[in-house]
């Protein structure tokens, strides 16, 4: 059983805060992605869970024991970090067998766990290669197996696929998924790409400014951001916002239109997804800017009252730029934020 729990944690560098009082709760077994801009904390939350940075203040449980105070050696857990960190001068046996070693583990349990996670990464064929003969993808692969080897309760992996091109890195991100699953370890995944978090994570950790914004399954966050800055970054392109002024009794002045809404009565964001809108009779009055054919969609790039919005219509639409078009947004699927506190309110 690994569940890590993180209370009050914040770390300041001299006069700067890195992170501001985290609370987090990762279950046992569960994949919690860590995602956020460059800068963001995501990094020094993670080396202070490994043992590798100290919290200014705040506690860290792993498995129901305090291991703030442990070297990062006795908290059971192994790290796989962007630069591969493996030896090159090392075989890839001896790569993936270097903490079984350092363990003082009998030869024939190092083998045994080297020619096992070795197959689980598909490097089996490569055991006696030296490292510093393979690609950037292969010495990942070697990196994650020797993380696995350790069979540690928690692996914490920071951008591990950052320095694979593309293909690759759509390729790993299943592969590891995958591998993950069938383990029975708790696993802490830097990103700053939202497609990896989205696509890999159980649980997403939004990260801004040195706080966790949000916390919730990928649908949830993207579904219903609990702030503007989570909806801001999750899409692509992000959730489109309006200006919306209270009518009374739920209405609410919004691009040239009234619709429902909540029922408040002060100046609220109204927010809707680019593809959670459909050309209508009656809707938001928008002018077609750009038009991009996207294949499966066209992506509009429009005007409203002066604001960017962007809509992701269907490809056989006739759109230019110049048309005026109406957008009926999708009810369940506009949010309300307050502009004062950036919350969501419905
Ligand atoms: N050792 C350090 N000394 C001073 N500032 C640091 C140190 N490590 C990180 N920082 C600062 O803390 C902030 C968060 O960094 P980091 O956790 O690496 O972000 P991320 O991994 O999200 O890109 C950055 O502004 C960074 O410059
Ligand atoms: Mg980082």
């Amino acid at each position: 059983m690994a569940v890590i729990e993180i209370k009050n944690v914040a770390k300041t560098f001299g006069a700067y805060t890195a992170l501001h009082d985290i609370n987090l709760t990762i279950q046992d077994q569960e994949f919690m992605v860590l995602l956020g801009a460059s800068g963001c904390g995501k990094t020094t939350l993670l080396r202070i869970i490994a043992g590798l940075e100290t919290a200014t203040t705040g506690e860290v449980w792993i498995g129901g024991r305090r291991v703030d105070h442990l070297p990062p050696k006795d908290r059971g857990i192994a790290m796989v970090f962007q630069n591969y960190a493996v030896f090159p001068h090392l075989t890839v046996f001896e790569n993936i067998g270097f903490g079984l070693r350092m363990q003082k583990l009998p030869n024939d349990e190092v083998k045994r766990r080297v020619e096992r996670t070795a197959g689980l990464m598909h490097i089996d064929q490569l055991l006696k290669r030296y490292s510093g003969e393979l690609s950037g993808g292969q010495r990942q692969r070697v990196a994650v197996a020797r993380a696995l080897a350790m069979e540690p309760d928690v692996i914490l992996m920071d951008e591990p696929l950052s320095n694979l091109d593309a293909l690759l890195r759509m390729e790993m991100r299943a592969e590891l998924k995958g591998v993950l699953a069938e383990s029975n370890t708790t696993a802490i995944y830097v990103t700053h790409d939202q497609v990896e978090a989205m696509s890999m994570a159980d649980r997403i950790s939004v990260m801004h400014k040195g706080e966790i914004v949000q916390a919730a399954t990928p649908l949830e966050v993207y579904r219903n951001p609990a702030a503007e800055f989570v909806a801001g970054f999750i899409g692509n392109p992000p959730m489109n916002f309006l200006p919306a002024t209270p009518k009374g009794a739920g209405k609410w002045a919004v691009g040239g239109q009234v619709i429902d809404g909540p029922q408040k009565n002060k100046a609220l964001n109204f927010a809707i997804r680019p593809e959670d809108l459909r050309l209508a009779d009656s809707g938001l009055t928008a002018r077609a800017k750009v038009v991009e054919p996207l294949g499966a969609h066209l992506l509009v790039t429009c005007d409203i009252d002066g604001a960017l919005f962007r809509a992701v219509l269907d490809s056989d639409m006739t759109v230019k730029p110049g048309d005026t078009l109406t957008l009926a947004p999708q009810p369940d699927r506009v949010r309300w934020f307050d502009p004062d506190t950036t919350r969501a309110v419905a």
